[in-house]
């Protein structure tokens, strides 16, 4: 017998759930983005046909109608806190100390109480989100805010699907989830080519572009981002009904069942040692991972002892965060260059020796403009403290002036007058930081227009790369922009092919 369409829509929600699990929750994909595209329409097409069986939390439902007009302030039910920091493992001894000090003088410790497991978990570099469960519905999602209260912004919650839209088991009343919301390296790496592409800002790191997601009023676009989501708290009183004496690690497991994401390389360690040995084991990893990290949450494990220690305003005393130290390294800067961009702004560089820094190796480092030079001072031959971070292109921090050479007089960075690739005289727009090549037939910004114009977001002309469009600037075949807008995308493929068959 033929199935019935609302087991076929059933089964099809399944697959796309689980597909959606796959890709934004554990980074690894079963099916291509064409297969995942095809379940959907199949699911859209059935639901289109039933339109009585379309539920809330079908997948086909997390995208509205229309981009929303703003977002509503409202108050968490609970303060969402921050919190305490260690920099270093001495003070993650010394937060061992205070918990098992806070154990032992609370009321009705005894001393094997006083003996506390942890949980170790990777610290999630992106902003803090509470969602809404009612009755095992998302009905809300609101951001960390000032902490007590936050910004509705369930209908871009919805659109990430990383989040599911029902829980996978049943859930009766209300729970609160909370947790973190990131860009994967993947889609941070592609959401600014696009930017560049189109002459936009560049993101400074997954975290901005996270938190400027969420702050967008388009869902379409939160879900064409490709955000991701972990959860790591149960709001209290509502301890995943692990009740009084559980553990964190169980919340955990309860989490992961009801089928939320979670994280999956947490751990409970016996005592604080086996949480330096994972803090150590993942400043040295994380860049293994498809998402950042800046350090790791160590929280008390056992519920009961994380009641007896309690909180201050800010924080908890049961949980601490492990910063890690920022991916820096030191080499010389060798010289600092000028480019030319595709609206013809002059940006200095930094050359560097080149020197590996957080999983490559890097010989280029931003600087800017000149001010950015000279309140750094920096100085050809300088000892340079470079920075990776979460940033785009690396940073220079600061010169090390204790090994500037003495009794040699180096230098300072003097922006050039003159364009270097065609010599016309720079000019600075009044109230501009930037110095521009203003000569419509620079070949420097020429090549930059030329590869913009033919790029995916423009003309869209496969095969028009970076070599065709030297060989079109270099022959004079393109002398200036302004031929360009005179050609249609066919008369420019003439051109190139022509290009191709001069050399
Ligand atoms: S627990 C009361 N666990 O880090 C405890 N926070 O610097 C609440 N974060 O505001 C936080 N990963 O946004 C916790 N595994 C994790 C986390 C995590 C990232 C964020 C969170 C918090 C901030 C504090």
């Amino acid at each position: 017998m033929a199935k019935s369409a609302a087991t076929r829509i059933d089964e099809l929600r399944a697959r796309i759930r689980h597909h959606e699990e796959r890709y934004y929750v554990l980074h690894d994909p079963e099916i291509t983005d064409t297969e995942f595209d095809r379940l959907l329409k199949q699911l859209e097409a059935l639901e289109r046909e039933h339109p009585s069986l379309v539920t809330t939390d079908s997948p086909t439902q997390r995208v509205g109608g229309r981009p929303v007009e703003g977002f509503e302030t409202v108050a968490h039910a609970a303060p969402l806190l921050s919190l305490d920091n260690a920099y270093d493992e001495d003070e993650l001894r010394a937060f061992d100390e205070r918990v098992r000090r806070g154990l032992r003088d609370a009321e009705g410790g005894g001393a094997s109480d006083a003996t506390p497991a942890y949980v170790a978990e990777l610290k999630v570099d992106g902003l803090s989100i509470a969602l809404t469960y009612d009755d095992g519905l998302l009905r809300r999602g609101v951001t960390r805010g000032d902490g007590t209260h936050g910004e509705d912004v369930t209908s871009n919650v919805r659109a990430i699907r990383a989040i599911p839209l029902g829980l996978a088991v049943p859930v009766a009343g209300t729970v609160e989830v909370r947790g973190e919301i990131y860009l994967p390296r993947p889609a941070f790496a592609r959401v600014n080519r696009d930017r560049e592409e189109r002459d936009e800002p560049l993101f400074q790191n997954p975290r901005n572009a996270a938190a400027g997601t969420m702050r967008t009023l388009d869902p379409a676009l939160v879900a064409a981002r490709g955000l991701g989501a972990y959860v790591y708290q149960v709001v209290e009183a509502q301890e995943a009904g692990t009740g009084p004496g559980g553990g964190h690690h169980e919340t955990l497991g309860a989490l992961k069942a009801w089928g939320l994401p979670v994280e999956p390389h947490w751990q409970r360690c016996g005592d604080i040692d086996g949480v330096l040995a994972f803090c150590r084991d993942w400043a040295e990893r994380r860049q293994t991972l498809e998402f950042e990290i800046d350090g790791v949450v160590v929280k008390v494990d056992g519920s009961s002892q994380r009641a007896r220690l309690g909180a201050t305003a800010k924080f908890p005393r049961w949980a601490i965060a492990f910063k890690f130290p920022p991916e820096q390294a030191t080499t010389r800067l060798e010289r600092i260059e000028v480019n030319v961009g595709r609206t013809g702004a002059v940006t200095p560089y930094a050359v560097l020796e080149p020197v590996r820094l957080g999983g490559s190796t890097i010989a280029r480092a931003t600087l800017h403009n000149a001010e950015e030079i000279a309140r750094k001072d920096l100085r050809a031959g300088d000892i340079v403290v470079v920075e990776k971070g979460g940033d785009v292109i690396p940073k220079i921090v600061e010169a090390i002036v204790s090994r500037r050479p003495k009794g040699k007089r180096v230098r300072r960075f003097r922006m050039p007058e003159r364009c270097p690739q065609c010599d016309s005289l720079l000019v600075r727009p009044e109230d501009e930081v930037v110095w521009r090549c203003v000569n419509a037939s620079c070949p420097a910004m020429l090549r930059r227009r030329l590869l913009h114009f033919a790029s995916r977001r423009a003309m869209n002309i496969e095969g028009f790369g970076e070599s065709l469009v030297e060989q079109l600037v270099e022959i004079e075949l393109v002398k200036d922009f302004a031929d360009l807008y005179a050609l249609d995308a066919p008369a420019l493929v003439a051109l190139a092919l022509r290009a191709e068959r001069d050399f």
